[in-house]
């Protein structure tokens, strides 16, 4: 999990659609039907994950950019398009974060990303706030990572891990340093004087049986910890090798907090 290859994004998709809120997803459709909203952009698309969760739920007649700044994820993206009946679908390869303003369509409805916020600078995420205000846009984004991890059965370092996990979140991620746990918050404040912000929880629960996810993200957690801290080594191998041993055993079960928000403008 520590770069964004189709096949993580493949396995984490399920997932990612189990836990989004419903409940969001209805207000915004609510919002949909009673203003025209056609033109929705998808930023950092990857392979369209969040487009084939909510084309179904909005009404026909959408026109997608999905924009993406890795030509082998565009690839792999346009490769899974279907024939969606209810919707256009174009990707447009652009790095967002040099080029938000110019890459989304002028007339955007609909602003949206999922597994994206956490990776973005405080700037970054204001130009993003600034952009939904000027081309007064509806905004969803989902699946934010919160900074909560628990695992069970818990482990007196599980925390510490989570410590430099969070650390390893705030480092660079092509936008500035990311702010991430503290990302959706931060934009859904920056929102709130120019329309109605509403924010949900939408964590992984993964369960005993969810073994190829949660090794995948232990991967990531030990990798990323181990950049952190390269003097904790030996701690984090131990730690890993008796989570590895747990799930391997169908013992462990694991949850991932993420947060979803909506912006509906005014
Ligand atoms: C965690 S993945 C989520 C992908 C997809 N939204 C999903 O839910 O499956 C983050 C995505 O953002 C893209 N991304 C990261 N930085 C970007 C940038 N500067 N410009 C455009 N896309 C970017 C990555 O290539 C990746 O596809």
């Amino acid at each position: 999990m520590s770069d964004f290859s189709a096949a993580w994004l493949d396995l984490r998709e399920p997932h990612d659609h189990a836990a989004r809120s419903r409940r969001l997803e209805e207000r915004l459709l609510d919002w949909a039907k009673a203003h025209e909203c056609r033109i929705i952009a998808d930023l950092g698309a990857g392979t369209g994950s969040n487009r084939r969760a909510l084309s179904t739920v909005l009404p026909a007649g959408q026109s997608w950019y999905l924009i993406e700044n890795d030509p082998v994820l565009i690839e792999a993206g346009r490769a899974r398009l279907d024939a969606d009946a209810r919707a256009s679908v174009r990707y447009v390869e652009a790095n967002l974060a040099q080029e938000l303003e110019t890459a989304v369509p002028a007339d955007v409805d609909l602003l949206t990303c999922s597994a994206l916020l956490d990776l973005a600078s405080l700037e970054w995420l204001q130009r993003l706030a600034g952009l939904a205000r000027s081309r007064n846009a509806a905004l969803l984004a989902v699946l934010t990572h919160d900074g909560q991890i628990r695992w069970r059965p818990g482990d007196p370092f599980d925390a510490r891990i989570a410590t430099l996990f969070e650390r390893h979140q705030r480092t660079d991620k092509g936008f500035g340093p990311a702010r991430g746990g503290d990302a959706a918050n931060l934009l859904a404040d920056m929102l709130a004087g120019d329309g109605t912000v509403i924010r949900d929880t939408s964590p992984w629960q993964l369960d005993t049986d969810d073994r190829r996810m949660q090794q995948a993200l232990l991967e990531g957690y030990v990798a990323a910890a181990g950049e952190i801290e390269p003097q904790e080594a030996e701690e984090i191998d131990g730690w890993n090798r008796q989570r590895l041993k747990m799930i391997e055993a169908g013992r462990s079960k694991l949850r991932v907090g993420h947060m979803d928000l909506l912006f509906l403008p005014r």
